[in-house]
């Protein structure tokens, strides 16, 4: 057994199913297996910037059965806040990375654990590098866009709720011969919409890799409608823009925003060019909050497990990943460089154009 050690864990960035399937992975290896503690660093960045930093001691008695199968974070986190360039009260910005740090320093961590996206990772590896703190990242965000890994926890719920939702529609839209809308999560990329739109039996699926045209659309449910079939499917990814290249964004107040809105976008061009009664769903934040999916809960263990053994080994400034069916590990600044975005010559672009999906093009 490794000597022992006291190590932190935070969850940041949007959060997703499978986030406390991570921390439990984490709080089995370090503190079942190796006898170390474990700390959790409560909101994420958020809780080292008070005073004292918001953190308690993760107990093994604490993770009883039900805490695996639940969505959330038991941490909190934030999606908010870079400390390099924060937000306060008054509107004004300021550097407060050095408060992260020190709050890092009060915690006496041999290592952290950092639970996050590509921004939160970035941001995370930029503070350890200024610390000196031991970082190892582990990769998780339902967009799927972390360069480096094949997946990222959380992805697959996402997937998995937007598809459901495509078996929901289906017999309304056949019931009242309707074109039906589902607008997706993904933030830049279209990986949910693709592979949502595969798996749920979709006519159309527009995502922001591979520009479309309405009326290729309309022709495609046209096509779809005097062959014989009396409703169409469509999913698209919140970040496909308008025809003209106009990103749909809804304002949150404060210059704040996020994606948006396409879907009615989509569902009136619809309407206008085809005549088709047209209906839109927007799935929004459904996709992060359903309990995580076998998969998710899967790559939580192994991931978990793998980051802690890092660890032990002494290996840090590495992000646990998911290549070739086996855990690997990368330099946590290779993944955060390669953004993974859909591959329009890919084998899931290729199939949903084998299945004669529309990709709008
Ligand atoms: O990155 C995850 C994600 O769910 C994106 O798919 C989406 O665009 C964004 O976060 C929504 O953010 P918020 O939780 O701030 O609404």
């Amino acid at each position: 057994m490794s000597a022992s050690k006291r190590i932190g864990i935070l969850t940041s960035g949007g959060d997703c199913a499978g986030l406390n399937a991570v921390i439990r992975s984490v709080v089995y290896r370090a503190v079942g297996g190796y006898g170390w503690e474990v700390v959790g660093i409560r909101n994420g960045t958020e809780g080292l910037l008070t005073r004292p930093v918001a953190a308690e001691s993760l107990e093994l008695s604490r993770f009883t059965g039900e805490i695996l199968r639940r969505a959330g974070t038991i941490l909190g986190t934030t999606n908010r806040g870079d400390p390099f360039d924060y937000e306060m009260p008054d509107g004004s910005r300021r550097d407060r990375s050095d408060e992260i740090i020190e709050g890092i320093g009060e915690l006496e961590l041999d290592a952290l654990i950092g639970i996050g996206g590509d921004g939160s990772l970035d941001i995370l590896r930029r503070l350890a590098i200024k610390g000196g703190i031991n970082l190892i990242g582990i990769p998780k965000t339902i967009d799927n866009d972390v360069g480096a890994t094949e997946i990222s926890i959380g992805h697959w719920s996402a997937v998995t709720v937007a598809t459901e939702a495509l078996d929901h529609l289906q017999p309304t839209a056949a019931s009242h011969s309707r074109v039906m809308v589902l607008e997706v999560m993904g933030r830049d990329a279209g990986h949910i919409a693709l592979t949502a739109g595969i798996a749920g039996g979709a006519d159309v699926i527009l995502i922001p890799e591979v520009p479309y045209s309405i009326e290729s659309v309309a022709k495609k449910i046209r096509q779809v409608m005097t062959r014989g079939r009396n409703f169409a499917l469509c999913v698209v990814a919140e970040a496909v823009k308008t025809e003209e290249g106009q990103p749909v964004r809804m304002a949150h107040g404060g210059g704040k925003s996020t994606y948006g809105g396409i879907g009615h976008y989509i569902g009136e061009r619809i309407s206008e060019a085809t005549n088709a009664e047209t209906r839109v769903t927007v799935l929004g934040h459904l996709q992060r909050g359903g309990p995580p999916t076998a998969r998710d809960r899967l790559m939580a263990s192994v991931f978990g497990v793998h980051a802690v053994d890092l660890i032990a080994n002494e290996r840090f400034d590495r992000m646990v990943a998911w290549q070739n069916r086996d855990v690997v590990d990368v330099p946590l600044a290779e993944a955060v460089v390669r953004y993974k975005a859909v591959d329009p010559e890919g084998a899931l672009v290729r199939t949903a154009r084998g299945l004669g999906i529309s990709l709008g093009d």
